[in-house]
């Protein structure tokens, strides 16, 4: 993990309240690993946490949604500011067990951690995204042409499918299920995977204070006890999740 201040390449806006923002980072980091970003003006004491979205050499990027304060003031970085970085955070994805056949869901701004984990796995995954409408696909067009095969699902069915991605899935076709979302969705794919006796790894997402595994804020029940999502996680087995 490093500490380090960086200085923006790129903050663009790339949809609605989206934003894609690439800096320079020179160290390995594995799909799933997020880092915690915060601007140097201390507008905001904490730095906020935010998944590795893509890697190209040592230029590392992110996309991220507006949601409050932090991300409103990252989105207000111009090229060539400064901003700090610490990371990369978390487990990652462990991508010896993402062997055989593999299906990715992602839902919503969820999506932003798959498009490198879709990369390192060299178009072999079948990809399921699920979105509110066309308005808000976020990423589609990239983490599309990362993927086997892409079936898309949107709740109101302005594109793709209609209803909800989770409903979507053979399950039973896939050795493995990866899935990063909202929480609801996060529940129906690891009890779809339960059913159908599929191993999941789910991404999981909570407010988080340190990121450094010091502060405990980030708990998740798991049958083994309380585990960090900054340091146990965010990745976990569907199977250990309470
Ligand atoms: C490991 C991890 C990776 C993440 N990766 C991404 C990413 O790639 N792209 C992205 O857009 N977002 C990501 N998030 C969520 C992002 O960290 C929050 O949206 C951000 O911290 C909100 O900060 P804020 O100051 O803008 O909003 P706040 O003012 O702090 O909060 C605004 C609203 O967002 C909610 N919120 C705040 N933090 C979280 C959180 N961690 N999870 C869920 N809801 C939250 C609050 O409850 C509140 O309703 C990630 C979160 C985690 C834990
Ligand atoms: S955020 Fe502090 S322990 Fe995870």
């Amino acid at each position: 993990m490093k500490v380090l201040k960086s200085t923006v390449i790129e903050n663009k806006l790339v949809s609605n309240r989206v934003y894609k923002l690439s800096v320079n980072f020179e160290s390995a980091i594995k799909p799933g690993q997020f880092f915690m970003l915060k601007t140097l003006d201390n507008s905001f004491l904490l730095p906020r946490p935010i998944s590795v979205n893509d890697v190209n050499g040592s230029i590392v990027s992110f996309l991220y949604r507006i949601e409050g304060m932090g991300t409103k003031k990252i989105s207000s970085l111009r090229v060539k500011d400064e901003l700090q970085l610490f990371g990369p955070l978390g487990n990652g994805f462990d991508m010896n067990k993402l062997k055989g056949k593999v299906a990715i869901i992602g839902g919503g701004i969820g999506v932003a951690p798959l498009q490198y984990l879709l990369k390192v796995l060299e178009k072999k995954a079948d990809l399921y995204l699920g979105y509110r409408d066309s308005e808000n696909m976020y990423n589609y067009s990239e983490l599309k042409l990362y993927a086997n095969k892409t079936v898309t699902v949107t709740e109101d069915g302005s594109f793709g499918q209609k209803g909800f991605v989770t409903d979507y899935v053979p399950y039973d076709l896939y050795e493995v299920v990866v899935a990063c979302g909202p929480e609801i969705m996060m529940k129906k794919v690891i009890e779809h995977c339960k059913k159908n006796k599929v191993k999941c790894y789910i991404s999981l997402e909570r407010r988080m204070a340190c990121g450094m595994g010091v502060c405990l804020g980030c708990s998740v029940e798991t049958k083994s006890g309380n585990k960090r999502a900054c340091k146990e996680g965010p990745v976990f087995c569907g199977e250990e999740l309470i």
